[in-house]
């Protein structure tokens, strides 16, 4: 009797005690696959992480050897023609081309945007003008036309694979193409309009340059040039530029790339730029006519417009 009115006493606490166990089992199972999850996502990234770098270190060494700026000082490089200039260039694109935007809003402190504003808005451009941006690099310039003027077709070039890259990974529905504005490949009178921005001191060669892109140009049609400058009055801004460029501009691009030649290159180029005047008779005697010269943040950047 005593034993049957026990029973469902014991009978209850040795169910509590299972429930109490097999929660704490469950607790523990819980807390074992949570660790398993936990191991096996850290072990995951640890192996993303070295392949990444495994690449990394791979791309470095490959642009290395790549990269042929030991045999020539900046300097040097400036007063290159023909192919030497263009594997320079190229390599000198190519090194630089996932970091290149970045570090020109750093070097430039955010002006370029300024002066493709003052350069490339007053074009009016009209829908269904055919337009080649040569030398269009990562594609800035590209969009800012397709920004200004929606609806025309317009096409970019480029000497540097790696630039290229970055400007399809920005924008896939642009037609962008590598070629050599020493022999671009299309047929004559193709566009109403040649742009180049920041590109003319890296060409390989002036005259084939100018003579190419008024090849591909309609008659009537402009060819438009935007481009750094060594600015000249006041001399104290003159000075103050030389010393940001090549003593200042090699610092601050410093922490974020290895080799700061192609920023030592920028310097040179700027300072052994052409002078505007000198300019606009280079471009008369490829047999345009200069209808327009501007010059920026003191002389600092500047561009032409020529009519074939
Ligand atoms: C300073 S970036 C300017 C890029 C772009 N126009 C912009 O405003 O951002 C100069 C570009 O000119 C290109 N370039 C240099 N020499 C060239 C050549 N011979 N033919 C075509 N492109 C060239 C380089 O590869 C580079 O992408």
């Amino acid at each position: 009797m005593k034993l049957f009115f026990l029973e469902p006493q014991r009978t209850q606490r040795a169910q509590r005690k299972e429930e109490r166990e097999s929660g704490d089992s469950h607790d523990l199972i819980r807390i074992a696959i949570c660790n398993c999850a936990y191991a096996l996502l850290a072990t995951t990234h640890n192996i993303f992480i070295q392949l990444l770098s495994k690449q990394l270190i791979s791309e470095k060494n490959k642009m290395s050897q790549n990269t042929n700026y030991s045999s020539v000082t900046p300097a040097q490089a400036t007063k290159l023609e023909g192919d030497d200039k263009r594997n320079y260039i190229r390599n000198l694109f190519d090194d630089i081309a996932t970091r290149y935007d970045f570090l020109r809003t750093l070097v430039f402190l955010g002006h370029t945007s300024l002066w493709y504003r003052q350069a490339l808005r007053d074009l009016e451009l009209q829908p269904g003008e055919k337009i080649l941006d040569v030398g269009c690099g990562t594609g800035e310039s590209t969009r800012c036309l397709n920004r200004f003027y929606p609806g025309i077709q317009i096409e970019g070039m480029d000497l540097s694979p790696g630039m290229l890259t970055v400007a399809r990974s920005m924008d896939a529905d642009s037609n962008y193409f590598e070629g050599d504005v020493c022999s671009i490949p299309r047929p004559d009178c193709t566009y109403d309009v040649v742009v180049t921005a920041f590109t003319f001191r890296n060409f390989p060669n002036r005259e084939m340059s100018l003579a190419q892109m008024l090849r591909v140009l309609r008659p009537g049609g402009r060819l438009l040039i935007l481009d750094h400058f060594y600015p000249e009055k006041p001399v104290l801004w003159r000075n103050i530029y030389t010393i940001w460029m090549s003593k200042i501009v090699p610092q601050i691009v410093r922490p974020f790339i290895a080799d700061t030649t192609p920023y030592r290159y920028l310097a040179q180029s700027i300072i052994n730029q052409l002078k505007m005047p000198d300019f606009i008779q280079l471009i008369e005697s490829s047999g345009a006519k200069v209808i327009k010269t501007n010059t920026y943040t003191g002389g600092a950047a500047g561009r032409l417009i020529a009519v074939r």
